[in-house]
């Protein structure tokens, strides 16, 4: 039920998104927990997988603290391709975080993909899947981290425990503590529910 209904949802937005390479949700369907990320980088568009850059080798770390098996996950991206621009040095292609149309464009899309895996915990990594699953501009990773509260999606209310992005603890190493001691706090809380 839960794969032929993903699946069709992934052929639509494979066909809708034509002209982009599409890095769907990856994992078990039957997860009790839902990573969400920002958006794919260039390693996950040639892997086609959410999280197999840096970001992701962040992330198994983080996934070894809490006893988890990324196989045993549903993780998948806000936005379903990579947001690029021009670099002004290069010439080249970079990444670019996700606009606000982008990420409302990709909304419906998560949200039916939370209704159809119903998990008992959401994890957002980073602002963009915090405010996307909250509905809230103004939500900030720096005041939601480390907690649980509990957002409505599709109808159905959901357990929340937003992280910050794996990828931040890459440019701000200060970070790491926090993350280790929320990652606790996330351990303890996914014994409880
Ligand atoms: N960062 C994300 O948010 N998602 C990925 O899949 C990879 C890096």
């Amino acid at each position: 039920m839960k794969k032929q209904k993903l699946e069709e949802m992934n052929k639509k937005i494979v066909d809708d998104y034509k002209e982009h390479e599409i890095v769907l949700g990856d994992g078990s369907h039957d997860s009790t927990i839902v990573l969400i990320g920002e958006a794919p980088g260039a390693k996950e568009v040639e892997a086609k997988k959410p999280f197999v850059g840096q970001a992701g080798k962040y992330l198994e770390e983080f996934l070894e603290i809490l006893g988890l098996d990324r196989k045993e996950l549903y993780i998948t991206n806000t936005v379903k391709f990579r947001p690029t621009r021009k670099s002004s040095k290069t010439g080249g292609e970079i990444n670019r975080p996700p606009s606000k149309k982008e990420i409302e464009d990709f909304k419906e899309y998560l949200f039916d993909e939370i209704d159809t895996i119903k998990p008992k915990v959401i994890v957002t990594l980073g602002n963009v899947p915090l405010k996307t699953i909250t509905k809230d501009e103004d939500a900030k990773i720096g005041d939601f981290h480390g907690n649980s509260s509990k957002v409505t999606i599709n109808d159905s209310e959901y357990n929340l425990f937003p992280l910050y992005h794996p990828a931040a603890v890459i440019y701000r190493r200060e970070l790491k503590e926090v993350y280790h001691k929320d990652l606790k706090i996330l351990k303890d809380f996914l014994n409880r529910s």
